[in-house]
């Protein structure tokens, strides 16, 4: 039987990079949508994946140029929605009015319209299913969470309760050569951005008969913050998922015939200062933070639904060790 071909957008991300790395190891032919000319060395670690030099094929696209995205879709069976602006919290302009612009323009039209492109391609050249990548943060952002309840995927983040609640950007002002930093509390267009735009996927998919599932994903990044030390932290809830385990899902939820819609994918509940020190007996030489505000933000996340289609997940202990190893590879961590 021939390979299947299949789309992962955004290749180039830490998502997407593990995804492509696992369809290639189970035979896949992939087409990956990148932003940068394919022989750009932003890339070099997918051209170095096993099978990638036979089976993988980097396509230049923009989510917002909707040809570009149809050229990478066509002859696809299935596509990976992966690619979304993720912003990190620093910003490079002080103006109100530029923040403004900043976060429509980069991060809420990429990720909604992006969307929409994707799937309006994929029901163009007839993809027969798509796996929209989505996250924690599309149903956890809402007043009065129930601490009680395990929450599962009939919640959703409340869009007006994201654009009130703000947390801190760091912005960098220059002057005369003498650079400061400041800051200014900005609305959490992030978890805007991806409520909507998985709100629309699931839409789409029920207007058009297009077959749409998304995946909410929790998290490993707050990880190598830990790893690095710093004064103080919040003794705030972490949802910890080894990326390994991500892909695992993503790939499941396509490959199972009985899939639909949403599925929670999250493996481990900890406070942050227990995370802490979990990683300080297994790596005890790293800087870790040394205070800890508390904050009362407990809540339970089931990824039951995941589990009862086959999902299954590491261990904490090797998702730590593991990260750490790779993050020691990619030079984003220092050797104790
Ligand atoms: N990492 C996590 O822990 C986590 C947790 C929950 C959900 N997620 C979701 O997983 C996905 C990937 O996240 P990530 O952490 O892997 O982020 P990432 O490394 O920043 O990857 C994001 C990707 O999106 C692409 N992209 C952004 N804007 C684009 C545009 N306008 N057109 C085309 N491509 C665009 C980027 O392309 P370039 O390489 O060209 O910049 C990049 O490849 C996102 O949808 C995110 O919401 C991630």
């Amino acid at each position: 039987m021939a390979a299947k071909t299949v789309c992962v957008t955004g290749a180039g991300g830490f998502v997407a990079s593990w995804l492509v790395k696992l369809l290639l190891s189970k035979g896949y032919n992939v087409h990956g949508t990148v932003r940068e000319p394919a022989g750009s060395k932003k890339y070099e670690h997918l051209q170095k994946l096993e099978g990638a030099s036979e089976n993988l094929t980097l396509f230049k696209a923009d989510l917002l140029n909707y040809e570009s995205i149809l050229s990478a879709i066509a002859g696809c069976t299935a596509v990976f929605h992966v690619a979304s602006p993720v912003p990190s919290t620093i910003v490079p302009n002080p103006q109100a009015s530029l923040i403004i612009y900043f976060f429509n323009v980069e991060v809420i039209e990429p990720a909604v319209q992006g969307t929409t492109n994707v799937l309006q391609a994929c029901l163009e050249t007839k993809v027969q299913r798509v796996v929209y990548v989505s996250s924690v943060s599309a149903i956890s952002i809402r007043p009065n969470m129930p601490k009680d309840k395990v929450i599962d995927e009939s919640y959703w983040s409340d869009k007006d309760y994201c654009k009130k609640t703000q947390y801190t950007v760091l912005f960098w002002l220059s002057c005369k050569n003498v650079k400061f930093q400041s800051s200014r509390m900005v609305m959490n267009w992030y978890c805007y951005s991806k409520t909507e735009a998985e709100e629309q996927a699931l839409d789409f998919g029920k207007r058009t008969g297009l077959d749409v599932s998304t995946t909410v994903n929790a998290s490993s990044l707050v990880l190598p913050k830990l790893l690095k030390g710093g004064d103080s932290f919040e003794n705030k809830t972490r949802w910890i998922v080894d990326v390994r385990d991500v892909v695992d899902a993503i790939l499941l939820v396509y490959e199972k015939p009985e899939a639909e819609r949403r599925y929670i994918c999250t493996a481990h509940t900890i406070k942050t200062r227990d995370l802490v020190e979990k990683l300080r007996s297994i790596y005890p030489s790293y800087k870790y933070p040394s205070n800890f505000t508390e904050v009362d933000d407990y809540l339970r996340f089931s990824s039951d639904k995941l589990e009862r289609l086959g999902w299954k997940y590491r261990s904490l202990e090797e998702t730590l060790i593991d990260s750490v190893e790779s993050y020691r590879e990619a030079g984003l961590l220092q050797f104790e």
